[in-house]
C-alpha cells in the first residue's frame, strides 16, 4: 500500500470508513491551523501530490473496471470537501490577519509625539560667527592667537609701561613659573602684534577669542569672556576710516538706524584713543547710547615694536566684548545665563542671531 509524504497510509479507495477517517483528519488539521503558515502545511499534507487522497486517487487507475466508478464517487467528493474547507479557512485566516494588522499598525494621531531635542548652538558662538562674517564680507581675514600669552605680547609690545596698573595681580592671571613671563591673555590686542609680525602689510584682520581677567562672576562680569579685535594697517589710514568701518559694522549688527559716537579715552596702544558708544535703536529701555568698546589709531610705538615703519604706515584698531554685545543686543540681563550651559537658554535663540 502506498504511503503519503508524512508516512500516513493512503486509504483504500473503496473503503468508505478509511476514506472518511482521512477526510476527518484533514478537516481537523485545517480547522486547527492558527495562521496562514500552518494552513499551508495542512494544504501540502492533505491535497498535495503525495497526500493520502491524491495517492488513493492515483491508485484508482489500477482497479478493476467495475470498481473504478465506485472508487471515484468516494474519493472525488472527499477531496472536494477538503478543498472547500481549505478555501474557507484561508478566507477566515486572511481576514483575521488583516484585522490584526489594522490594530497593530494603527497610528494614533492623537498620541503625544516622542520629541527628540535637537540641541542648540550657543548664542555666543553664533554672534561671534556673525561678527566674523561681516568682516569677511568686507574682505578682512580672521586671525587667532594663543590664550596663554607671553607678557611681552600682552603688555610690553602694546606699549604698556612696566608699572601699568593692568599688569597687577588683581587683573591678570599669571601663569607659573613667574620667570616664564606668561599670562592668560587679558584682551585680544596681543593678536594685533602677532598679526603684524606674521603678515605682510596691508593688514585687515579680525581676531575673535577668549580672554581672562580676575573678576568674580556676577551679572555683568565673568573671569573668562570673549572679545573681538579689529586691526587695519595700510598707507594713509585715518580716524575717518576707523569711524566709517565701525559705523558700517554697527548698522549691520543693530539695524540701519544705528549710529556710533567716539569719546576721548586712553589706551597705551592707541593714540588717539576713544571709547566707542553705539546708538541702539532697539534697546530694552528705548533707544539710547550704550558703551560698546575701545578703539583708536595704532600707537607708533606698537607699529615699531612689530617692525612696521610708522612714517609709512598707519593703522586703526578696535576691541569689543562679545558677552556684553549679546547682553544689550539680545536682551540678556544676566551674564551668568551665558556661562551656565543650560541648553534651554541656547534654544531660545534658535539657529540665527
Ligand atoms: N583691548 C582693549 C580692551 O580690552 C580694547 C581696545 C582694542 C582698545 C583695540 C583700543 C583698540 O579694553
Amino acid at each position: 500500500m502506498p504511503h503519503s509524504e508524512d508516512g500516513a497510509l493512503a486509504p483504500d479507495p473503496l473503503d468508505e470508513a478509511a476514506v472518511q477517517a482521512t477526510v476527518d483528519l484533514a478537516l481537523q488539521h485545517i480547522a486547527t491551523a492558527s495562521n496562514l503558515d500552518e494552513l499551508k502545511g495542512a494544504r501540502l499534507a492533505h491535497v498535495g501530490d503525495k497526500s493520502p487522497l491524491s495517492l488513493a486517487n492515483r491508485s484508482i487507475g489500477q482497479l478493476a473496471k467495475s470498481e473504478k466508478a465506485a472508487a471515484g464517487k468516494l474519493i472525488g467528493p472527499a477531496r472536494g470537501r477538503i478543498s472547500a474547507a481549505l478555501a474557507e479557512r484561508t478566507l477566515a485566516l486572511e481576514s483575521e490577519r488583516e484585522a490584526t494588522i489594522l490594530v497593530e499598525e494603527a497610528v494614533d494621531v492623537t498620541a503625544a509625539p516622542v520629541r527628540r531635542r535637537a540641541g542648540a548652538r550657543h548664542p555666543l558662538s553664533l554672534l561671534q560667527e556673525r561678527v566674523a562674517d561681516i568682516f569677511v564680507g568686507m574682505g578682512w581675514e580672521i586671525a587667532e592667537g594663543p590664550e596663554v600669552e607671553s607678557e611681552w605680547f600682552n603688555f610690553d609690545a602694546l606699549n604698556f609701561a612696566p608699572d601699568h596698573p593692568a599688569r597687577e595681580m588683581q587683573d591678570t592671571f599669571f601663569v607659573e613659573p613667574p620667570e616664564a613671563h606668561l599670562v592668560m591673555r587679558t584682551h585680544t590686542s596681543p593678536v594685533q602684534v602677532r598679526s603684524m609680525l606674521e603678515r605682510e602689510v596691508p593688514i585687515y584682520v579680525l581676531c575673535p577669542g577668549k580672554v581672562f581677567r580676575t573678576d568674580e562672576v556676577d551679572a555683568t562680569h565673568t573671569p573668562v569672556f570673549h572679545q573681538f579685535e579689529g586691526l587695519a594697517i595700510d598707507k594713509g589710514l585715518t580716524m575717518a576710516d576707523l569711524r566709517g568701518t565701525l559705523e558700517h559694522f554697527a548698522r549691520l549688527m543693530f539695524g540701519g538706524e544705528a549710529q556710533i559716537r567716539l569719546r576721548p579715552n586712553y589706551f597705551p596702544f592707541t593714540e588717539p584713543s576713544a571709547e566707542l558708544d553705539i546708538w541702539h535703536p532697539g534697546a530694552r529701555g528705548g533707544p539710547q547710547w550704550i558703551e560698546w568698546g575701545g578703539c583708536g589709531m595704532v600707537h607708533p610705538n606698537v607699529l615699531s615694536a612689530a617692525g612696521i615703519d610708522p612714517e609709512e604706515y598707519t593703522g586703526f584698531a578696535f576691541g569689543m566684548g562679545i558677552e556684553r554685545t549679546l547682553m544689550f543686543r539680545n536682551e540678556v540681563p544676566d551674564m551668568r545665563d551665558m556661562i551656565e550651559g543650560d541648553v534651554r537658554f541656547s534654544e531660545h535663540f534658535g539657529m540665527e542671531i
